[in-house]
């Protein structure tokens, strides 16, 4: 059930492997003989160093994957510099999270019911500390996962007679979890704050974006965005970046793969304004795929929960490793040793 839930994308999943087709059509410019001993992998988001060009996706309920999760990310996330999306139905709380991240830590915001749980929410993320805050508006209805759906899966995470069967049937994960506390929607546990998964977040508009723009003085991204004469609205509406993503295909199943919307979105908006990428994201040559094509920072997703319930805290670090060591090997084979060294395909 939690396999699937992480996995599972919207309908049949043909946007799934609509966007790997797209981004294994990607080629990469091989370039020779330019030195390239020394490579950086090091870049710049909103002004601030970051170790590596990609960070880590907002995911709700990441300790689903295994107990301790959302912490794992958040000290990664401090050792390595990248930002942490925080999800607004992280597992755990947004300033807990922030705290063990060291400040590298955005906090995700879902739009929900009339707005008025949504604004107080963004109100103690700022009180909190938070310096970025990230809209996500590509679930205005939760999309419809058939893999979840036959599961009964719910959230909050509830336990009826056919998910205890499974839990018998995947014991190591149950009796870890169990004992750690049933994984919560831990935002939602300080009194006044309540979020039902199956409200509508439908009724946002673009006096949402404007009113949140009044009320968050630092960097606001909208991330789930697809359609070029959406971004140009954004760009003029004074967002600080604009995060392409089709949420790992786990809302509308017949998108556009997004790392090709991402490559007409960057040829309208010119070369400067600050563009970010999720989904479908693989490995360290796929980083510098959606690099190459206009993105100026990254986001992994599923990926990291996958390496994370394999082998805890340190099979997050062995995935990590491997991303950074393809990215790094990629980048000595297409002769960058900067990640703005010049044009890749
Ligand atoms: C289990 C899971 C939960 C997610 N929860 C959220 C969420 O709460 N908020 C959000 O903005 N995106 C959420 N996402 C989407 C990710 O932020 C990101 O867009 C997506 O995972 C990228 O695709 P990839 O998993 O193929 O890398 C979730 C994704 C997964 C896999």
């Amino acid at each position: 059930m939690v396999f699937d839930y992480i996995d599972g994308a919207a309908g049949a999943e043909t946007g799934a492997a609509r966007n790997s087709a797209a981004l294994e059509a990607i080629t990469l410019r091989p370039r020779i003989l330019r030195d390239v001993g020394e490579r950086s992998l090091a870049t710049q988001v909103f002004g601030t160093k970051a170790s590596r060009p990609f960070g880590i996706a907002p995911m709700g309920m990441c300790n689903l994957a295994a107990p301790g999760a959302d912490l794992m990310l958040a000290r990664l996330a401090a050792r390595y510099r990248v930002p942490l999306g925080v999800s607004t139905v992280a597992s755990t709380s947004l300033e807990k999270i922030l705290e063990v991240s060291e400040g590298h830590a955005w906090f995700q915001l879902y739009f929900s019911g009339d707005g008025a749980g949504t604004f107080k929410l963004a109100e103690r993320a700022l009180e909190a500390g938070y310096e970025t805050l990230v809209l996500t508006v590509d679930v205005p209805e939760v999309g419809r996962r058939p893999r979840e759906l036959r599961h009964g899966f719910k959230m909050p995470f509830r336990i009826g007679p056919s998910q205890l069967f499974d839990l018998a049937l995947h014991p190591r994960w149950s009796l870890n979890t169990l004992l750690r506390g049933k994984p919560v929607l831990a935002n939602f546990e300080l009194e006044g704050y309540d979020f039902d998964r199956t409200e509508s977040r439908a009724r946002a508009t673009w006096d949402t974006l404007d009113r949140l723009r009044d009320l968050w003085p630092g960097n606001l991204v909208v991330k789930g965005v697809l359609d070029v004469e959406d971004a140009q609205a954004l760009a003029a509406a004074g967002v600080d970046a604009i995060q392409v993503s089709s949420h790992g295909s786990r809302q509308l199943e017949s998108t556009p793969p997004p790392i090709e919307m991402l490559a007409k979105i960057r040829a309208e908006l010119g070369p400067n304004f600050p563009l970010f990428y999720d989904s479908g994201i693989r490995s360290g040559e796929d980083v510098l795929k959606a690099i190459a094509i206009g993105a100026d920072f990254i986001f992994l997703g599923k990926i990291l929960q996958f390496a994370i319930a394999a082998a805890g805290e340190a099979g997050l670090e062995r995935l990590w490793e491997a991303i950074s060591a393809e990215l790094s090997i990629a980048m000595a084979q297409t002769g960058q040793s900067k990640l703005t060294d010049g044009k890749l395909w």
